[in-house]
């Protein structure tokens, strides 16, 4: 097998999302994979499956699974997916204590055994839980990052297309904020082959597109009835990966530390960053109306919120 030179990609979390993330990553041939999680077998059992897959799809990057932390050793990158998604009767500080202890124990390890590594951040609540990923870990800001922005956007993209009943790959969008009901897609950004959206669709079928992206993961989880997205979650982690181990710098929308930009401070919200080897290169700032600057605020204010229940709970 050829295993030099591949950069490895630790995903932490073998579930729904982080299972794709490693099929995709495999499939990409992006680097070499080791699949974590608490669970016995679990990991191992999907590791040897898509090693099994490998001669029918075509690629030689390799996967392990493991329940031991020092299997992560020395690892380029690490995408965290591990933890419980909110169940009915489920307060969201419940899940904040929940997820947030998991992250923490997690982000320990890293610290340990891949002190080297870019940290992508996938479970929810997304911009908290990356927030604080940054504080236990102690990396440079560059390295800690969060999955958010790319798939929200991949949703506005979808829904554009079918509105349209043109090309997926035509369209191109940006949807910033937090991950969640406060999140805020950008018209003006979204654009078909270069021909912005507010040209090409009324105002009222753009609101209706922006409301289902907003209830994206809602849209999902109620036609599933148990458990929630993972596709295009596991799609968007894995576009970053590929935009930093290639080095493409590609414009992104992901969640990143702010010191400043668009008036925020010391808060990890979805910006557009130009992601490479470095992880976050540089946060754009784009040009904004009043209406959508205020509901960035509004935005990082829920995020706010979520840090100060960390607070509460002992977690920061
Ligand atoms: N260490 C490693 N793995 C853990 C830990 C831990 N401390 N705690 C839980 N896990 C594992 C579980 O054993 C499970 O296999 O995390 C996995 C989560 O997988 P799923 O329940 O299938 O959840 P999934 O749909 O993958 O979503 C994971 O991503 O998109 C977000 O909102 C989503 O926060 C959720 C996360």
């Amino acid at each position: 097998m050829h295993t030099s030179f591949m950069p490895k990609i630790a995903c932490i979390g073998a579930g729904n999302v982080g299972a794709t993330v490693a099929q995709y990553c495999l499939e990409l041939e992006l680097g070499n994979v080791v699949l974590t999680d608490i669970v016995d077998g679990l990991p191992q059992g999907k590791a040897l499956d898509m090693t099994e897959a490998g001669p029918i799809r075509n690629y030689s990057t390799c996967c392990i699974g493991t329940n031991d932390y020092k299997d992560i050793a020395g690892a380029d990158i690490v995408v965290i997916t591990a933890g419980l998604p909110r169940k009915p009767g489920m307060t969201r500080l419940d899940l904040l204590e929940k997820n947030g202890n998991i992250i923490a124990g997690i982000c320990k390890e890293i610290k340990q055994h891949a002190p080297g590594a870019i940290v992508i951040m996938v479970t929810n609540p997304l911009d908290v839980m990356v927030g604080l990923a940054h504080a236990t870990l102690g990396f440079p800001d560059n390295r800690v990052l969060g999955m958010a922005g790319c798939l929200d956007s991949a949703r506005m993209r979808a829904f554009v297309a079918m509105e349209l009943n043109v090309s997926m790959k035509n369209v191109d969008t940006m949807v910033l904020g937090s991950h969640g009901d406060a999140m805020v897609p950008l018209p003006q950004y979204t654009t078909v082959s270069g021909i912005p959206i507010t040209e090409l669709l009324p105002k009222e079928r753009i609101d209706a597109i922006i409301a289902r992206t907003r209830d994206g993961g809602g849209e999902i989880v109620r036609l599933l009835k148990t458990g929630s997205a993972y596709y295009a979650p596991a799609a968007g982690a894995a576009r970053m990966v590929q935009a930093i181990v290639r080095n493409e710098r590609q414009v992104l929308p992901c969640a990143a530390l702010l010191k400043g930009a668009y008036g925020l401070h010391d808060i990890f919200m979805g910006v557009p960053c130009i992601l490479g080897t470095n992880g976050v290169e540089e946060i754009l700032t784009l040009d904004l109306s009043k209406e959508e600057l205020e509901a960035l605020h509004h935005s990082a204010q829920e995020v706010r919120e979520g840090m100060d229940g960390l607070k509460q709970l002992g977690l920061l």
